[in-house]
């Protein structure tokens, strides 16, 4: 099994990563890319399947994207991953032992999704319109979904109203590249506590708004139960996406719902970010709590802090907690959760984390717990060096990306931190992600480096950059060709060049 999940095959020592294929299975699989150390390629036909494999609990083809371990007990997803986070620490971030603790699972692996994003595609047989996922490994083409197997089962309804709608009214599908057609996505938001549907339908910009809104609000208003909004998002972005600048339009209900998280009431609207499993973030949150071991007199930092939900928690157990976050909406909730838990020692800073530390160093009072929850890209070597530099106690680290989490473990030891706990917690089952929680401390006698060695080290740096420019140099000249082909190029065709 490999880092993204895909199965490790071997010609001769050459090694060929095999999309669709899990440990012990034997496919028939099409190579789509060969570089020169390795390869990649795509299984077509699973002819004998490993011994581990079980029946997949939707989806026999495997040809949805979506849950790609889907053949795998539960059990053994636990196990490769734990391993692979082990493995990622020992192999990127160089601690020969880490300090690590067993995986935590889920009770019931299904029905854990909070979000579901499903995208509008034509059936090219029918001329239809239904919505579904990607097909494994494709970014264009999308497979039919009735009902996903790790959404919360509470928004199928909705799901089903709309595609019968969109079918009804044989709506059209936006198309990225001529900016032309209509539906783009479907995004249905499940509160896990409350029960609280919310659906937001994605289009193209429409200057007359959506068509049949009347309708569809009629039908969903009487076929979902918990339902309590209907958005309309647009945007005309020729990226996938259903982010858009401008704020919903509100077909119906209100903008937001409400979730229940790390012990507080969240109210949640379409832009923020929240953790997709309500169900393993109530855990993740509580070893947050159980490992950073808050004290009424810490000065707390929760730095990509979302919407607040680990701001909330820590607030209670500490003196103060400042949340640090770049999207204004997620902020904005995070000032109204605050107030709706009667939360007070809560400050909070809008903008991107790394100029914030500068600005902050001196400014705001030292921290004594610094809590991050980076996006899946990891920290930037300045915001780690920044964050040792405030010299809290003890740092803990929610990744949802082992591999960039162990990528920053060298760092953190530069700059004299080391982990003292590791807790992977499984958020995704089915697929190959998987989040962790890791407490740092100070390395004991660590000093920081004198003058000299920072001179030297620079010096090394730079001349790895000055290096890589050079190859970088070296490359480009190689591929630029002659445009036309002037005499310098006859004349190299001459010398057989
Ligand atoms: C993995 S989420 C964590 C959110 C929150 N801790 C939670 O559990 O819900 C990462 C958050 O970081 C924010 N973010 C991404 N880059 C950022 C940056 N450079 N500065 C500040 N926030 C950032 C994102 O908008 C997102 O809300």
């Amino acid at each position: 099994m490999s880092h993204g999940g895909r199965g490790v095959a071997r010609h001769d020592n050459f090694v060929v990563f095999v999309g669709r294929a899990l440990p012990g299975d034997t496919v028939r699989a099409r190579v789509t890319r060969v570089k020169r150390s390795f390869a990649e390629a795509m299984a077509e036909e699973l002819l004998v399947p490993g011994a581990q494999n079980v029946d997949p609990q939707c989806d026999p083809e495997g040809a949805c994207g979506s849950c790609t371990w889907q053949r795998l007990p539960y059990e053994l997803q636990l196990t490769y991953k734990e391993e692979q986070v082990r493995d990622a620490i020992v192999r990127l971030g160089g601690l020969e032992q880490p300090p690590m603790l067993p995986i935590v699972g889920m009770d019931d692996p299904t029905g854990y999704r909070n979000k579901v994003e499903y995208t509008f595609a034509t059936d090219p047989e029918t001329g239809e319109v239904f919505s579904g996922y990607h097909r494994f490994g494709s970014w264009e083409e999308i497979v039919a979904i009735d009902e996903c197997l790790i959404a919360d089962p509470r928004g199928n309804a909705a799901k089903h109203i709309v595609d019968a709608w969109a079918k009804r009214y044989d709506l059209k599908v936006f198309n990225r590249e001529t900016g032309t057609g209509l539906l783009r996505s479907l995004v249905l938001r499940v509160g896990h506590a409350t029960g609280e549907v919310q659906v937001n339908v994605v289009t193209g910009s429409t200057a007359k708004g959506l068509p049949r809104a009347a309708e569809l609000v009629d039908d969903l208003e009487a076929g979902v139960p918990g339902i309590v909004g209907v958005l309309h998002t647009q945007t005309d972005s020729r990226a996938e996406t259903s982010f858009s600048e401008e704020p919903p339009t509100v077909l119906w209900g209100r903008d937001w719902y409400e979730e229940q998280m790390g012990g507080k009431t969240l109210k949640i609207r379409s832009n923020s970010f929240l953790q997709t499993n309500t169900r393993q973030a109530n855990k993740l949150y509580d070893i947050v709590l159980d490992v950073a071991k808050p004290r009424p007199d810490d000065i707390a930092y929760d730095l990509y802090c979302g919407l607040g939900s680990i701001t909330l928690a820590l607030a209670p157990h500490v003196q103060e907690v400042v949340g640090v976050e770049v999207v204004q909406e997620a902020i904005d909730c995070a000032i109204e959760n605050a107030e709706l838990n009667g939360i007070e020692n809560v400050e909070w800073q809008t903008g991107n984390v790394r100029p914030i530390l500068k600005f902050a160093k001196g400014v705001w009072p030292d921290p004594t717990l610094i809590v991050v929850d980076p996006p899946r890209s990891g920290l930037v070597p300045k915001v780690v060096m920044r964050i040792c530099e405030a010299k809290p106690e003890r740092i803990i680290y929610v990744s949802c990306n082992p591999t960039t989490f162990a990528g920053n473990l060298p760092q953190f030891r530069e700059f004299g931190y080391e982990p003292v706990s590791i807790q992977p917690v499984d958020q995704f089952p089915f697929t190959s992600h998987c989040e962790l929680v890791a407490r740092f401390e100070p390395i004991p006698g660590w000093e920081p480096p004198t003058a000299e060695e920072l001179a030297a080290r620079e010096a090394i740096k730079l001349a790895a950059k000055n290096r890589t420019k050079q190859r970088t140099n070296a490359r480009a000249a190689g591929r630029r060709k002659p445009k036309a082909k002037g005499a310098d190029a006859a004349a190299a065709d001459d010398q057989g060049a």
